[in-house]
């Protein structure tokens, strides 16, 4: 139906692929070659419950193999983790300061559940402490990813869903799936770079209480129109408690950082 509902646009390039359709590009030719002539039409019979099922059926040795090469034993998950995510963290502000709280992964053990915390840049056991988001993971399948030192946990992790549960406090971060797509120095700052270019080329700034100020917090680049709380001409970011003199800019905490803000109505 979506190649007829195509052709009658005028978009007659378009191929139907299934799992196993081999495609062969030569120039300007495309040829696709199905497994079999049933493989072409199954997915799209009446029985559709009966091809997921016979899908599942399919699949089910493959996947019983993959999951019986997990778990290497012998792994201190949380000091592990910690040696390899902490100067991952310190590397990453942009980061850090979007995800601004803590990323639990829940093994279902005490000793092993890890918090990744975005605004200490610490990795540590988990103790029950609110978290942004919480991954429910089976433990044999983190320590093969620390074992395997995978540097993209999207694609081993997430997308193909070997997580359990996932629960989030809030509105989707796409800070935390970028984290764990970038688990190396070389990923981390393309990552940061990528988003310090894109703020460059925005200057924004934000208008709150009278005042226009820079939106990016100089110390780890928080979002001050979510994090800045103004208090009798002082802004304070609220992720790291710095604070900001508005009237001057300056850093009340630190030396060596300045804010940007003016007054938009006369004292
Ligand atoms: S990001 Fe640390 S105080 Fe604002």
């Amino acid at each position: 139906m979506f190649l007829d509902q195509l052709a009658a646009h005028g978009i007659d390039r378009a191929h139907l692929i299934v799992p196993g359709s081999v495609i062969d590009l030569d120039r300007s030719a495309c040829t696709v070659t199905h497994p079999s002539a049933a493989a072409a039409t199954a997915p799209f019979a009446d029985n559709k419950a009966e091809y997921l099922r016979q899908y599942q059926r399919d699949w089910a040795p493959w996947l019983a193999s993959e999951k019986a090469g997990w778990g290497r034993p012998g792994h201190d998950l949380v000091a592990e983790l910690a040696a390899w995510f902490e100067p991952l963290l310190e590397q990453a502000p942009i980061t850090s300061a979007g995800v601004a709280g803590h990323v639990v992964l829940d093994t279902g053990a005490a000793e092993t559940d890890v918090c990744i915390d975005f605004v200490e840049s610490t990795v540590r056991t988990w103790k029950g402490e609110p978290y942004v988001y919480k991954l429910d993971v089976d433990r044999a399948l983190l320590e093969t990813l620390v074992d395997d030192h995978v540097e993209d946990w999207v694609n081993s992790l997430l997308l193909s869903c070997r997580f359990t549960t996932a629960h989030r406090e809030g509105p989707f971060n796409e800070f935390v799936l970028t984290f764990f797509k970038a688990l190396s120095p070389e990923r981390m700052a393309y990552v940061e770079q990528c988003h310090r270019t894109a703020r460059s080329r925005t200057d924004e700034f934000f208008e709150r209480d009278g005042w226009r100020i820079e939106r990016w917090c100089p110390h780890r680049q928080a979002d001050l129109s979510r994090f800045g709380e103004i208090d009798d001409g002082v802004l304070t970011c609220s992720l790291h408690h710095w604070r900001f003199d508005l009237a001057t800019g300056r850093c009340l905490t630190s030396d060596d950082r300045h804010l940007r803000a003016e007054r938009l109505t006369p004292e």
